[in-house]
């Protein structure tokens, strides 16, 4: 059952355009009702909600809502979310087959031109277009099937008529099966009752079925060849009159666009030439006529007979047979030819024609279910197999002149009303029940009692016809229209001229009238009854089920009864439709039915006339204003509580955002009290229920006031939500980047402290330990700490020297310090002994007087020490050698004659040198450089201890040694490269260094100048982009601890309570 939901809101409609349901006018009067479906249609908006119905008024012309756009505002939204639609709808029941698993079904009603069938195509258009996401092959298929099909079932099913260009001519029903997940897998097509008469005769200014005229105005030149036809309806009786009409159809193109859908839809070519052949067969048939000779008739038009066998592939002489004759068996078992009259031989040709098309429109229909039926479904594999039903039936009909088929038109009608009316009615009565609140009774008519005139066993319409019909002998239609006001002459609904002589609408013995609930209908009773036998001479059976074209035959399965055989009488078609329209009725009653009530607005199908009159008596059939007071009965609106508290909890303190109490039941009073609504509603079991709509309003109102600081608000907290959940999300990056690198650093730590633990105890005090890789952050500590660890090293050696051997090590040091490198052999593995001359074992002849001689110039000129004394060989500038002995004290230099007891010749204050100058070759070349340019260039000579000694790196150590400790100002060393040559004073470089504080090496590309302390520090301890910290960072490592104590631990001893070695440290820590 339809579960009631709340009234459509005009939300997204501003009140100019009117309500958009009419359950929210403000009084329920035709006249107020008939205004805003006025303006509404006016404004352009053809749709409107009472409660789920929706109220579609013909726009007729193109309107731009049912684009993609529009179907996705729909898609999955509530009723109330839009503005009333279509796809709202077939939205709410696609939602309910799909939640609910709910067989659902879309009854579409209306008159004649209303828009019925536009509808379902756009309903259709809808459900293909939300379903199968995912794109599914098969799903597609079945998809395209359906809506392919439509056109060519309009093709084949309807025709223009005075009241619609497009009107269809038979009943559809068409049942689109969904699989669990909501996709469409097949769907079936039930047709009902085909208004074939059309076929042979149409009412002036109408046409016959659009197939034919699509054929012969778009079938191609050799196709309408093949079937002996002309491109002209007006050459063919059946077509004639519809030949001139103007439609807006597009004969040529729709043709296309069957053949097409044929084909997309998997009929075989075949298939579709035997359809081509059928419908000219017809056409040909319509051309045939008869003569009379008194006698006998015969066949007028040959050729169309000839024609007619050779599409139907059957015999043509049995084709004129058939339409001549008629096989009889008589009573004996005898068969006997009996010729017809030409007034049967008309009869049997129409009949023919028309049964032709009617069992070629059933077997399109049966074709094309065959392809979209739902094949190898298993409930257990595939879940509940769910149902929409989308019902565009013909809509009421009153023509000028009503026959058989509009009666059964009017009484598929008459049914659907009574079905629309029970299951409104039913439904409100048994919700008010539901939910305890007393049901109000609304009167509203009820249309049994026609529906009863027609179908009633033994007294209703149908059964008169059915019995005249079956009566022997010779019953007309006045005889049975005559039984009819026998036996409903007391029926309120039932009229004839006979009760009504003075109406000369009707004619005696011609007109019954039927006081339909859309209006009042007179039938003209003529054809009544041949067309309730629907007679068919058995010989076009056996014809056509002997037709050599299998589809044909397939047609006419009934033809293979031989002519002896005695069948049951075949039910009447009266009996037929009403057995298939009770069928219906019964299927659709078993879903949850949504309505779409269609408006024809005008007879002239023009997009801006309203007829007031005809408009008023549509909603006054349809039984809308009904509809509307029954929505209203009482409460206008009703709601489950959880979903009235949802959408208006806003309006209240007590429940916004939550309530606090017990149900959701006491919320929704606490909204209604706070409002003041407490006279206006009534508290269901499950729902809330509103009398006036005027309450609603006022909620929806504020709510919609509410809304824009709600959606404020809403998206302040979900910004905010959004930006704290990617700060935490940073944050944690961030904590983990940082425990990973304070792992990586830690790890480092420890693997420097587990390979460096026992250093003090190695051997060789750690030098062979492999430093592990540090990560990128320690990369200067581990420079620093490898620094630190060759100098502690270094201390570790140089501290367990004697002292005795310390003057000797610094003159090294020095040494090798200034020469880096650049003099390969300059004695570093031997004893310095300095003062050679007066070494015994060196000069064992000289040194005694040499000891004397020294003895002497140290008391006279007080000089504290010898730095170093030996032979050398002095070179003048011509080139010329002399041997000399050279004494260097911490005071003078002296030049002395060996020969001559070491007279003293040149005694130079060792302030006045300025530098030396030594080669990188083996040669004992050396220059001392004075300050007034008065070098000294000389060869230092070998003694007895060892003939080849190399005595120039000696002098470079302890004279770079002394001024850099004891006389400390500018002294320079230059190396000359060219090991070959003796340099001269002149190619020597002279750089300048200052002799304070650590020497740093000499080299040719040192800048002049003096050098910074910071380059100094670089130098030596070979660092590169050193940086003075501040006082701040100079401190703060130390404060961490951690590096301290590492590196208190590691190297102890160079920090002992020492502070200047502390800040020795943080200088060198923080020069980095
Ligand atoms: N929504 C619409 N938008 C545009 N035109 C429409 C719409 N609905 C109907 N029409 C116009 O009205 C004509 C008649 O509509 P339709 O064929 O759907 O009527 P019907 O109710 O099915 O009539 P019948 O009972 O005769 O089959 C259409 O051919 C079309 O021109
Ligand atoms: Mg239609």
């Amino acid at each position: 059952m339809m579960v009631l939901q709340e009234a459509g809101m005009a939300e997204l409609e501003g009140l100019e355009f009117g309500k958009s349901d009419f359950v929210l006018l403000d009084e329920v009067t035709m006249e107020q009702f008939m205004d805003n479906l006025k303006l509404r249609f006016e404004k352009g908006r053809i749709y409107t909600y009472i409660g789920e119905v929706v109220v579609s008024v013909n726009p007729y012309r193109e309107m731009d809502i049912y684009g993609k756009d529009t179907i996705d505002a729909y898609r999955g939204r509530e009723l109330y979310e839009n503005p009333p639609h279509l796809y709202a709808v077939s939205d709410a029941a696609y939602k309910a087959m799909k939640r609910r698993a709910k067989d659902t079904c879309i009854v579409i009603s209306g008159e004649s031109g209303a828009g019925k069938t536009e509808a379902s195509k756009h309903i259709m258009q809808y459900i293909a277009a939300i379903t199968n996401p995912s794109q599914k092959a098969e799903v597609e298929s079945v998809k395209n099937v359906l809506l392919k099909s439509n056109c060519v079932l309009e093709a084949f099913g309807n025709a223009k008529t005075n009241r619609n260009d497009n009107s269809s001519r038979f009943g559809k029903y068409m049942d689109i099966n969904f699989n669990f997940n909501g996709d469409p897998t097949g769907g079936h097509i039930n047709n009902y009752l085909l208004e074939k008469s059309r076929v042979v005769q149409q009412h002036e200014g109408e046409r016959n079925f659009h197939s034919f005229y699509q054929l012969l105005r778009g079938g191609s030149e050799e196709m309408l060849k093949s079937c002996h036809l002309h491109n002209d309806p007006a050459l063919y009786l059946y077509t004639r009159e519809g030949s001139a009409a103007t439609t807006s159809n597009n004969d040529r193109m729709n043709h296309k666009a069957v053949m097409s859908a044929l084909d997309a839809i998997g009929f075989l070519p075949e298939e579709i030439r035997s359809i081509n052949q059928i419908l000219a067969s017809i056409l040909h048939l319509g051309n045939v006529s008869f003569a009379s000779d008194g006698e006998n008739i015969k066949i007028l038009g040959l050729d169309s007979v000839k024609h007619i066998s050779e599409l139907t592939a059957t015999d043509p002489d049995s084709v004129s047979k058939s339409l001549l004759f008629r096989t009889v068996a008589t009573g004996g078992g005898e068969v006997i030819e009996k010729g017809h009259t030409e007034q049967d031989a008309c009869f049997g040709r129409n009949a023919f024609a028309k049964a032709l098309y009617e069992r070629l429109f059933g077997w399109i229909v049966s074709r094309i279910n065959g392809i979209i039926e739902v094949k190898d479904y298993n409930p257990v594999l595939h879940g509940k197999n769910t149902v929409i039903g989308v019902l565009d039936i013909y809509g009421f009909e009153i023509f000028d002149s009503n026959s058989f088929e509009q009666f059964c038109i009017n009484y598929c009608n008459e049914k659907l009303q009574q079905l629309f009316i029970e299951l409104i009615l039913q439904q409100e009565q048994d919700e008010y029940q539901r939910e305890g609140i007393t049901w109000q009774h609304i009167d509203y008519f009820n249309n049994q009692i026609i529906v009863g005139l027609v179908e009633q066993q033994h007294k209703g319409i149908i059964s008169i016809l059915d019995e005249a019909c079956l009566t022997v002998g010779n019953v007309t239609d006045t005889v049975c229209l005559e039984s009819m006001n026998t036996k409903l002459a007391q029926h309120p609904h039932y009229t004839s001229r006979k009760f009504n002589p003075s109406d000369k609408s009707m004619d005696f013995q011609k007109h019954f009238r039927i006081r339909h609930y859309a209006g009042d209908v007179t039938y003209s009773v003529d054809g009544f009854l041949e067309k309730n036998k629907d007679l068919l001479f058995q010989d076009f059976k056996r014809l056509m089920y002997n037709s050599t074209n299998p589809v044909l035959k397939e047609m006419w399965p009934d033809g293979q009864l031989s002519i002896t055989e005695v069948t049951k009488r075949p039910l009447t078609a009266a009996t037929l439709f009403k057995n298939s329209i009770v069928a219906l009725v019964d299927k659709l009653a078993c879903k949850e039915p949504y309505y779409v009530r269609c408006i024809k607005p005008n007879e002239m199908k023009s997009p801006v006339l309203f007829d007031d009159a005809r408009c008023e008596h549509q909603v006054a059939y349809l039984g809308l204003l009904e509809n509307v007071m029954v929505r209203r009965a009482g409460f206008a609106y009703r709601q489950l509580y959880a979903r009235f508290l949802q959408r208006y909890k806003m309006t209240c303190e007590y429940t916004w955002p939550n309530h606090l109490m017990s149900s959701d039941r006491e919320a929704v009073e606490a909204i209604i009290t706070q409002h003041g609504f407490h006279d206006d509603v009534a508290y269901g079991h499950t729902k809330l229920f509103v009398r006036t709509p005027r309450s609603l309003f006022t909620l929806e109102q504020e709510r919609a006031a509410l809304l824009p600081i709600l959606v404020l608000f809403l998206q302040k907290v979900w910004r905010g939500a959004l930006a704290r959940l990617r700060c935490r999300r940073m944050r944690a990056i961030y904590t983990i980047m940082g425990c990973y690198k304070r792992y990586k650093v830690k790890a480092h730590f420890w693997e420097v402290e587990r390979r460096f633990a026992n250093v003090r105890t190695m051997a060789d005090y750690g030098r062979s330990v492999q430093w592990p890789t540090p990560p990128a952050a320690l990369a200067s500590f581990h420079r620093i700490t490898n620094t630190l660890h060759r100098r502690w090293w270094a201390r570790q050696i140089v501290k367990n020297i004697p002292p005795s051997d310390m003057l000797e090590v610094r003159a090294k040091v020095a040494a090798l310090t200034s020469l880096s490198g650049e003099r390969k052999d300059w004695g570093v593995g031997r004893a310095w002994e300095r003062d050679y001359l007066s070494n015994v074992r060196d000069c064992p002849q000289t040194s005694s007087g040499f000891v004397r001689v020294s003895r002497e110039l140290k008391n006279k000129d007080g000089y504290g020490q010898v730095v170093f004394s030996g032979f050398c060989r002095k070179v003048n500038r011509f080139n010329k050698s002399t041997d000399r002995a050279l004494l260097i004290t911490d005071q003078f230099v002296y030049k002395l004659e060996p020969r001559k007891q070491f007279k003293v010749l040149k005694r130079v204050p060792l302030d006045l040198f300025t530098g030396l100058s030594v080669t990188s070759g083996v040669d004992q070349m050396a220059v001392l450089h004075t300050s007034s340019h008065d070098d000294v260039l000389m060869c230092l000579q070998p003694g007895e201890l060892c003939p080849n000694q190399d005595r120039v790196g000696e002098l470079v150590g302890v004279l770079v040694d002394h001024f850099s400790r004891d006389c400390p100002r500018c002294f320079r060393l230059a190396v000359g490269r060219n090991a070959a040559r003796p340099v001269c004073s002149s190619q020597i470089l002279k750089p300048e260094y200052q002799t304070s504080g650590p020497q740093p090496p000499p080299c040719e590309s040192t800048p002049s100048g003096p050098e910074q302390p910071r380059d100094l520090w670089a130098r030596l301890f070979n660092v590169k982009n050193l940086r003075l910290l501040t006082d701040a960072e100079l401190s703060a490592p130390f404060r961490r601890g951690r590096r301290a104590v590492f590196l208190t631990r590691l190297f102890g001893d160079l920090q002992v309570g020492r502070r200047r070695r502390w800040v020795g440290l943080m200088e060198i820590w923080c020069f980095h």
